[in-house]
Protein backbone atom coordinates (compact mmCIF):
# COMPACT_ATOMS: atom_id res chain seq x y z
CA UNK A 1 0.00 0.00 0.00
CA UNK A 2 1.80 3.18 -0.88
CA UNK A 3 1.38 5.73 1.77
CA UNK A 4 0.43 9.61 0.42
CA UNK A 5 -0.17 12.79 1.13
CA UNK A 6 -1.93 15.43 -0.92
CA UNK A 7 -0.97 19.09 -0.22
CA UNK A 8 -3.97 21.05 -2.44
CA UNK A 9 -5.49 24.55 -3.11
CA UNK A 10 -8.71 23.10 -4.28
CA UNK A 11 -9.46 24.53 -6.77
CA UNK A 12 -11.00 21.80 -9.92
CA UNK A 13 -8.38 20.23 -10.62
CA UNK A 14 -7.12 19.60 -7.30
CA UNK A 15 -10.19 18.18 -6.43
CA UNK A 16 -9.96 15.74 -9.75
CA UNK A 17 -6.81 14.96 -8.15
CA UNK A 18 -8.62 14.16 -4.42
CA UNK A 19 -10.86 11.87 -5.94
CA UNK A 20 -7.79 9.57 -7.53
CA UNK A 21 -6.04 9.31 -4.02
CA UNK A 22 -8.80 8.85 -2.39
CA UNK A 23 -10.28 5.94 -4.84
CA UNK A 24 -7.48 4.32 -5.96
CA UNK A 25 -7.12 0.71 -3.76
CA UNK A 26 -3.93 0.75 -3.32
CA UNK A 27 -3.08 3.93 -1.54
CA UNK A 28 -3.53 4.99 1.81
CA UNK A 29 -4.14 8.51 1.89
CA UNK A 30 -2.97 9.64 5.13
CA UNK A 31 -4.03 13.83 4.74
CA UNK A 32 -5.00 16.70 3.27
CA UNK A 33 -2.93 19.69 3.72
CA UNK A 34 -4.49 22.73 2.74
CA UNK A 35 -2.51 26.45 1.02
CA UNK A 36 -3.86 29.35 -0.28
CA UNK A 37 -3.53 29.40 -3.95
CA UNK A 38 -6.48 29.22 -6.35
CA UNK A 39 -8.82 30.59 -3.43
CA UNK A 40 -8.10 31.73 -0.23
CA UNK A 41 -7.46 29.29 2.49
CA UNK A 42 -10.57 29.65 3.81
CA UNK A 43 -12.57 28.51 0.72
CA UNK A 44 -9.54 25.83 -0.21
CA UNK A 45 -10.37 24.24 3.25
CA UNK A 46 -14.24 24.04 2.49
CA UNK A 47 -13.65 23.28 -0.90
CA UNK A 48 -11.20 20.30 0.45
CA UNK A 49 -13.55 18.81 2.80
CA UNK A 50 -16.94 18.96 0.06
CA UNK A 51 -14.87 17.29 -2.50
CA UNK A 52 -14.00 14.47 0.25
CA UNK A 53 -17.66 14.14 0.41
CA UNK A 54 -18.65 13.43 -2.88
CA UNK A 55 -15.61 11.26 -3.01
CA UNK A 56 -17.38 8.92 0.03
CA UNK A 57 -13.88 9.39 1.50
CA UNK A 58 -13.21 7.83 4.91
CA UNK A 59 -12.25 9.48 8.02
CA UNK A 60 -9.04 11.38 6.29
CA UNK A 61 -7.52 13.64 8.58
CA UNK A 62 -7.64 17.76 6.82
CA UNK A 63 -5.72 20.56 8.23
CA UNK A 64 -5.39 24.32 7.10
CA UNK A 65 -1.74 25.72 6.36
CA UNK A 66 -0.38 28.67 5.26
CA UNK A 67 -2.76 31.92 4.40
CA UNK A 68 -0.08 33.43 1.82
CA UNK A 69 2.88 32.58 0.29
CA UNK A 70 6.45 33.26 2.25
CA UNK A 71 7.23 36.51 1.31
CA UNK A 72 4.48 37.84 -1.64
CA UNK A 73 1.25 38.83 -1.43
CA UNK A 74 -1.66 35.94 -2.22
CA UNK A 75 -3.22 36.15 -5.48
CA UNK A 76 -5.99 33.82 -6.87
CA UNK A 77 -7.03 32.46 -9.60
CA UNK A 78 -11.05 32.50 -10.12
CA UNK A 79 -10.46 33.61 -14.12
CA UNK A 80 -10.12 30.09 -14.00
CA UNK A 81 -11.51 27.79 -11.29
CA UNK A 82 -14.11 30.60 -10.42
CA UNK A 83 -15.38 32.82 -7.53
CA UNK A 84 -15.37 29.74 -5.12
CA UNK A 85 -12.73 27.84 -6.60
CA UNK A 86 -14.68 25.09 -7.70
CA UNK A 87 -16.21 26.57 -10.73
CA UNK A 88 -19.40 28.04 -8.75
CA UNK A 89 -21.38 24.77 -9.19
CA UNK A 90 -23.39 25.55 -5.98
CA UNK A 91 -21.58 22.52 -4.27
CA UNK A 92 -23.02 21.43 -0.82
CA UNK A 93 -21.10 22.52 2.75
CA UNK A 94 -19.35 19.67 4.02
CA UNK A 95 -19.78 18.72 8.11
CA UNK A 96 -16.50 17.31 8.01
CA UNK A 97 -14.01 19.10 10.25
CA UNK A 98 -10.67 20.15 10.31
CA UNK A 99 -8.02 18.43 12.32
CA UNK A 100 -7.46 21.29 15.15
CA UNK A 101 -3.74 21.14 14.01
CA UNK A 102 -1.39 23.46 11.52
CA UNK A 103 -0.94 21.90 8.64
CA UNK A 104 2.84 21.32 9.18
CA UNK A 105 2.28 19.60 12.16
CA UNK A 106 -0.11 17.34 10.78
CA UNK A 107 2.65 16.76 7.81
CA UNK A 108 5.29 16.20 10.15
CA UNK A 109 2.79 13.47 12.66
CA UNK A 110 1.52 11.58 9.44
CA UNK A 111 5.17 11.61 7.63
CA UNK A 112 6.70 10.26 11.15
CA UNK A 113 3.72 7.68 11.94
CA UNK A 114 3.80 5.96 8.45
CA UNK A 115 5.12 2.54 8.61
CA UNK A 116 6.92 3.08 5.60
CA UNK A 117 7.92 6.34 3.84
CA UNK A 118 5.35 8.84 2.19
CA UNK A 119 5.01 9.93 -1.40
CA UNK A 120 4.60 13.76 -0.83
CA UNK A 121 2.16 15.27 -3.90
CA UNK A 122 2.23 19.41 -3.29
CA UNK A 123 -0.22 20.50 -6.06
CA UNK A 124 -0.11 23.86 -5.39
CA UNK A 125 2.14 26.20 -4.21
CA UNK A 126 4.65 25.05 -2.35
CA UNK A 127 4.18 27.17 1.20
CA UNK A 128 3.32 24.44 3.44
CA UNK A 129 6.38 22.02 2.30
CA UNK A 130 9.02 24.98 2.71
CA UNK A 131 7.52 25.49 6.04
CA UNK A 132 7.93 22.05 7.18
CA UNK A 133 11.62 21.67 5.57
CA UNK A 134 12.80 24.56 7.65
CA UNK A 135 10.88 23.31 11.14
CA UNK A 136 11.04 19.67 10.92
CA UNK A 137 14.01 18.74 8.57
CA UNK A 138 14.33 15.98 10.74
CA UNK A 139 10.76 13.91 9.59
CA UNK A 140 12.54 14.10 5.57
CA UNK A 141 13.82 11.22 5.83
CA UNK A 142 10.41 9.28 6.22
CA UNK A 143 9.41 10.99 2.93
CA UNK A 144 9.95 8.56 -0.45
CA UNK A 145 9.69 11.73 -3.09
CA UNK A 146 8.03 14.67 -3.81
CA UNK A 147 5.94 14.37 -6.91
CA UNK A 148 5.42 18.40 -7.23
CA UNK A 149 2.82 19.69 -9.66
CA UNK A 150 4.33 22.63 -11.00
CA UNK A 151 7.26 24.92 -12.89
CA UNK A 152 7.50 24.28 -16.58
CA UNK A 153 10.72 23.19 -18.97
CA UNK A 154 9.16 25.82 -21.58
CA UNK A 155 6.36 28.49 -21.25
CA UNK A 156 4.45 29.17 -18.50
CA UNK A 157 0.88 30.20 -17.34
CA UNK A 158 0.48 32.43 -14.67
CA UNK A 159 3.47 34.34 -16.70
CA UNK A 160 5.39 34.13 -19.79
CA UNK A 161 7.74 32.14 -17.82
CA UNK A 162 6.07 30.67 -14.72
CA UNK A 163 3.57 28.13 -13.41
CA UNK A 164 0.84 29.67 -11.53
CA UNK A 165 2.12 27.40 -8.47
CA UNK A 166 5.83 27.99 -8.20
CA UNK A 167 4.99 31.97 -9.53
CA UNK A 168 2.85 32.30 -6.57
CA UNK A 169 5.43 31.08 -3.72
CA UNK A 170 9.11 31.21 -5.59
CA UNK A 171 10.62 31.41 -2.34
CA UNK A 172 8.89 28.45 -0.92
CA UNK A 173 9.68 26.12 -4.27
CA UNK A 174 13.79 27.04 -3.82
CA UNK A 175 13.43 25.75 -0.42
CA UNK A 176 12.13 22.35 -1.34
CA UNK A 177 13.84 21.89 -4.21
CA UNK A 178 17.13 22.30 -2.30
CA UNK A 179 15.60 20.23 0.41
CA UNK A 180 17.76 16.96 -0.52
CA UNK A 181 14.72 14.56 -0.46
CA UNK A 182 14.31 12.90 -4.30
CA UNK A 183 11.55 15.48 -6.32
CA UNK A 184 9.65 15.16 -9.16
CA UNK A 185 8.35 17.89 -11.27
CA UNK A 186 5.22 17.30 -12.73
CA UNK A 187 4.48 20.74 -14.66
CA UNK A 188 3.35 22.35 -17.80
CA UNK A 189 5.03 20.23 -20.18
CA UNK A 190 2.69 17.47 -19.27
CA UNK A 191 0.12 18.91 -17.33
CA UNK A 192 -2.28 19.92 -20.56
CA UNK A 193 -1.58 16.32 -21.97
CA UNK A 194 -3.94 13.54 -20.00
CA UNK A 195 -7.34 14.19 -21.45
CA UNK A 196 -10.86 13.13 -20.94
CA UNK A 197 -12.90 12.99 -24.07
CA UNK A 198 -16.32 14.13 -24.36
CA UNK A 199 -18.36 11.20 -24.38
CA UNK A 200 -16.49 10.17 -20.77
CA UNK A 201 -17.34 13.57 -19.72
CA UNK A 202 -20.59 13.42 -20.90
CA UNK A 203 -21.30 9.74 -19.36
CA UNK A 204 -19.65 10.66 -16.10
CA UNK A 205 -21.91 14.06 -15.83
CA UNK A 206 -25.14 11.73 -16.22
CA UNK A 207 -24.90 9.04 -13.44
CA UNK A 208 -26.33 9.36 -9.97
CA UNK A 209 -22.87 8.44 -8.33
CA UNK A 210 -22.12 11.95 -6.56
CA UNK A 211 -18.14 11.07 -6.71
CA UNK A 212 -18.35 10.44 -10.42
CA UNK A 213 -21.10 13.09 -10.96
CA UNK A 214 -18.89 15.90 -9.78
CA UNK A 215 -15.93 14.86 -11.91
CA UNK A 216 -18.04 15.34 -14.75
CA UNK A 217 -19.23 18.42 -13.89
CA UNK A 218 -15.95 20.00 -13.11
CA UNK A 219 -14.65 18.27 -16.63
CA UNK A 220 -17.35 20.43 -17.94
CA UNK A 221 -16.07 23.63 -16.20
CA UNK A 222 -12.54 23.37 -17.67
CA UNK A 223 -13.87 22.68 -21.30
CA UNK A 224 -15.95 25.93 -20.81
CA UNK A 225 -13.23 28.06 -19.20
CA UNK A 226 -11.43 27.72 -22.49
CA UNK A 227 -14.06 28.32 -24.49
CA UNK A 228 -15.03 24.97 -25.50
CA UNK A 229 -17.71 23.15 -25.56
CA UNK A 230 -18.76 19.32 -24.19
CA UNK A 231 -20.68 17.98 -27.42
CA UNK A 232 -21.72 14.38 -28.07
CA UNK A 233 -20.18 14.77 -31.69
CA UNK A 234 -16.27 14.36 -30.39
CA UNK A 235 -15.87 18.24 -29.29
CA UNK A 236 -14.64 19.21 -25.78
CA UNK A 237 -11.48 17.12 -24.24
CA UNK A 238 -11.37 18.07 -20.74
CA UNK A 239 -7.62 18.15 -19.85
CA UNK A 240 -7.15 16.39 -15.70
CA UNK A 241 -4.21 18.90 -14.59
CA UNK A 242 -2.96 18.15 -11.01
CA UNK A 243 -5.10 14.96 -11.08
CA UNK A 244 -2.27 13.99 -13.57
CA UNK A 245 0.30 14.32 -10.93
CA UNK A 246 -1.07 11.94 -8.84
CA UNK A 247 -1.45 9.20 -11.53
CA UNK A 248 1.83 9.42 -12.37
CA UNK A 249 2.56 9.49 -8.51
CA UNK A 250 0.70 5.99 -8.20
CA UNK A 251 2.16 4.47 -11.21
CA UNK A 252 5.47 6.15 -12.31
CA UNK A 253 5.63 3.88 -16.02
CA UNK A 254 3.39 6.74 -17.87
CA UNK A 255 5.79 9.51 -17.49
CA UNK A 256 9.28 10.11 -18.85
CA UNK A 257 11.56 12.08 -16.64
CA UNK A 258 15.28 13.29 -17.12
CA UNK A 259 17.43 13.81 -14.56
CA UNK A 260 18.47 18.09 -14.17
CA UNK A 261 19.34 20.35 -12.58
CA UNK A 262 16.81 23.13 -12.03
CA UNK A 263 16.62 26.50 -9.64
CA UNK A 264 14.04 29.08 -9.48
CA UNK A 265 14.10 32.81 -10.46
CA UNK A 266 13.57 34.76 -7.41
CA UNK A 267 14.89 38.37 -8.18
CA UNK A 268 14.03 39.27 -11.75
CA UNK A 269 10.12 40.58 -11.64
CA UNK A 270 10.03 39.11 -15.68
CA UNK A 271 10.81 35.87 -14.68
CA UNK A 272 10.73 35.73 -10.94
CA UNK A 273 8.66 32.14 -10.20
CA UNK A 274 10.50 30.62 -13.59
CA UNK A 275 12.23 26.96 -13.02
CA UNK A 276 15.36 27.51 -14.86
CA UNK A 277 15.94 23.91 -16.22
CA UNK A 278 19.29 23.35 -17.57
CA UNK A 279 19.29 20.90 -20.13
CA UNK A 280 23.10 21.96 -21.41
CA UNK A 281 25.18 18.24 -21.39
CA UNK A 282 27.64 17.91 -17.98
CA UNK A 283 30.44 19.32 -19.89
CA UNK A 284 28.67 22.68 -20.26
CA UNK A 285 27.57 23.14 -16.74
CA UNK A 286 30.81 24.82 -15.30
CA UNK A 287 29.44 27.82 -17.51
CA UNK A 288 26.76 30.31 -15.87
CA UNK A 289 25.16 29.66 -12.28
CA UNK A 290 26.83 25.55 -12.67
CA UNK A 291 25.64 22.58 -10.04
CA UNK A 292 26.71 24.08 -7.21
CA UNK A 293 23.31 26.14 -7.54
CA UNK A 294 21.21 24.32 -9.36
CA UNK A 295 19.70 21.19 -7.84
CA UNK A 296 19.53 18.05 -9.87
CA UNK A 297 15.56 16.72 -10.05
CA UNK A 298 13.60 14.19 -12.14
CA UNK A 299 11.89 16.98 -14.87
CA UNK A 300 9.11 14.81 -16.31
CA UNK A 301 9.69 15.95 -20.10
CA UNK A 302 7.11 13.06 -21.83
CA UNK A 303 3.92 11.84 -20.92
CA UNK A 304 1.53 8.78 -22.09
CA UNK A 305 -1.66 11.00 -21.48
CA UNK A 306 -4.02 7.68 -22.90
CA UNK A 307 -2.29 5.57 -20.22
CA UNK A 308 -2.88 8.22 -17.51
CA UNK A 309 -6.82 8.93 -19.14
CA UNK A 310 -7.82 5.59 -18.75
CA UNK A 311 -5.80 5.14 -15.02
CA UNK A 312 -8.25 8.26 -14.16
CA UNK A 313 -11.53 6.93 -15.31
CA UNK A 314 -10.84 3.21 -14.24
CA UNK A 315 -10.23 4.63 -10.40
CA UNK A 316 -13.36 7.38 -10.45
CA UNK A 317 -15.61 4.65 -11.86
CA UNK A 318 -13.96 1.78 -10.14
C1 LIG B 1 -1.66 24.80 -11.31
O1 LIG B 1 -2.26 26.01 -10.89
C2 LIG B 1 -3.59 25.79 -10.45
O2 LIG B 1 -4.46 26.63 -11.14
C3 LIG B 1 -3.90 24.36 -10.72
O3 LIG B 1 -4.68 23.83 -9.65
C4 LIG B 1 -2.57 23.69 -10.85
O4 LIG B 1 -2.10 23.19 -9.61
C5 LIG B 1 -1.43 24.86 -12.80
O5 LIG B 1 -0.56 25.89 -13.13
CA1 LIG C 1 -3.63 23.03 -7.68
Amino acid sequence: MQQMILDVDTGIDDALALMVAVRHPDVNLRAVTCVAGNASLEQVVRNTLTVLDAAGAGDIAVAAGASRPLLADASHAAHVHGSDGLGDLALPLSTRAVVPMHAVELLRREILASPTPVTLVPLAPMTNIALLVRMYPEVLVNIERIVFMGGSASVGNATAVAEFNTWHDPEAAEIVLTSGVPITMYGLDVFYAVTIPPEDIIRLTATSEPGAQLVGRLLQHIVSVKGGEVRVSGEGHGDIGDAGAVCAAIDPDGLSTVNLPVRISLGDPLTRGQTVVDHRTAGHEQHGAGDLLFRRIDVALGIDGARYAKFFLDTITA
